[in-house]
C-alpha cells in the first residue's frame, strides 16, 4: 500500500492572559489562507468558551464531542465558511478533552486523521491560559503561535507560558505575534523584551512572527459576526494579517519535507 503522506501544517494559537485576540486572528488567518489558495481547517478548542462560531456568525450543531458516538463520524461536524476554509465547533459545558480517558482519545484522533489530512493548515484556537487541554494540544501541533500584546500582563503571562510550556513538553520552537500594537516598533520592542527574558532565564531565543496594529475595525467585525477580511479588507489590521498569513504560508512550504509521513496531530 502507498504509505499516506501528510501534508497538513497542524498549528495551535496559544497566550498566556485572555482576551488578547486568539480567536479573532485564527479566523482571519483562516481566511486569509483560504483566500490564498490553501485549504484551512480552523478548530475551536476553547472548550470551556466556545466562539469561533460566534465570531463568524454560524449556528453549530455536532462538536468535537458528538464524535464518540459510534454513529458520528467527523464530516458530520465540519461547518463550511467560506471557500478553502471549514470549523470544527467545540461547545461550552462538554468534557475537558484531557478528561476523556485515553481510549476515547485515541478514537477521536482515529476518526479525525483522515479528515485532517485533507486539509493544508489545521489552526487550533485554544483557550487563554494554562490548562491540562491547552499543554496537550500545543504539544501535539506541529508548530505553535503565542499571541501577546504589550501590556505588562500580557507579558509577564506569556513569559510564563514559555516556561511551562518548554518545560513540559520541551518545546523550545515558539512563533510570537504581537497583537494591538500602536506601531512596528512597539511590536518588536514587546518581543525582544520577551525574548530576552526568555533567553536569559530559559537558554534559547523565540522567533519573531509579525505584528497586528491595533484597529477599530476589529471591533466591528464581532459585533457584525464576520471576519474582519470580510467587512474591511483593506484596514490596517486586516493588511498585517494578510502578512501574517503569507508568512505561514512560506513556513508551510519550507516544511513540507519534514511533514511528510508525521500524523497531523501527535497523540495528545
Ligand atoms: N488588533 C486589534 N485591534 C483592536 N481590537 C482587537 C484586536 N485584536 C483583537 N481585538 C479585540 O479584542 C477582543 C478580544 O479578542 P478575542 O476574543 O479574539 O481574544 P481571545 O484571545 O480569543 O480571548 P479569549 O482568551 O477569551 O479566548 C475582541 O473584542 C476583539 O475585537
Ligand atoms: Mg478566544
Amino acid at each position: 500500500m502507498k504509505p499516506v503522506i501528510n501534508k497538513t501544517l497542524s498549528i495551535s494559537v496559544f497566550s498566556g492572559k485572555g482576551g488578547v485576540g486568539k480567536s479573532s486572528l485564527c479566523a482571519n488567518l483562516g481566511f486569509c489562507l483560504s483566500e490564498i489558495g490553501a485549504r484551512c481547517l480552523l478548530m475551536d478548542c476553547d472548550l470551556g468558551l466556545a466562539n469561533l462560531d460566534v465570531l463568524l456568525g454560524v449556528t453549530t450543531g455536532a462538536n468535537l464531542y458528538d464524535l464518540l458516538r459510534a454513529d458520528t463520524d467527523a464530516q458530520n461536524i465540519i461547518l463550511p465558511i467560506a471557500k478553502g476554509l471549514d470549523l470544527i465547533p467545540a461547545a461550552s459545558g462538554i468534557p475537558e478533552l484531557v478528561e476523556m480517558d485515553e481510549d476515547q482519545r485515541a478514537l477521536l484522533l482515529e476518526k479525525l486523521q483522515p479528515l485532517l489530512k485533507t486539509y493544508d493548515f489545521l489552526i487550533l484556537d485554544m483557550a487563554a491560559g494554562l490548562n491540562p487541554t491547552v499543554l496537550s494540544l500545543a504539544h501535539a501541533t506541529f508548530k505553535r503561535i503565542l499571541v501577546l500584546t504589550p501590556e505588562p500582563t500580557s507579558l509577564t503571562d506569556a513569559y510564563a507560558m514559555v516556561k511551562v510550556l518548554s518545560s513540559k513538553n520541551k518545546k523550545r520552537d515558539f512563533l510570537i505575534l504581537v497583537n494591538q500594537v500602536q506601531n512596528r516598533e512597539e511590536a518588536q520592542n514587546t518581543f525582544a523584551r520577551l525574548d530576552n527574558a526568555v533567553s536569559k532565564f530559559l537558554g534559547f531565543h523565540l522567533v519573531y512572527l509579525g505584528m497586528v496594529r491595533e484597529d477599530d475595525n476589529m471591533g466591528l467585525a464581532v459585533l457584525r459576526q464576520q471576519a474582519l477580511i470580510q467587512i474591511a479588507p483593506q484596514s490596517m489590521a486586516a493588511k498585517d494579517i494578510k502578512n501574517i498569513a503569507q508568512r505561514i504560508h512560506t513556513l508551510r512550504t519550507a516544511l513540507l519535507p519534514e511533514l511528510s509521513g508525521m500524523p497531523v496531530l501527535k497523540n495528545f
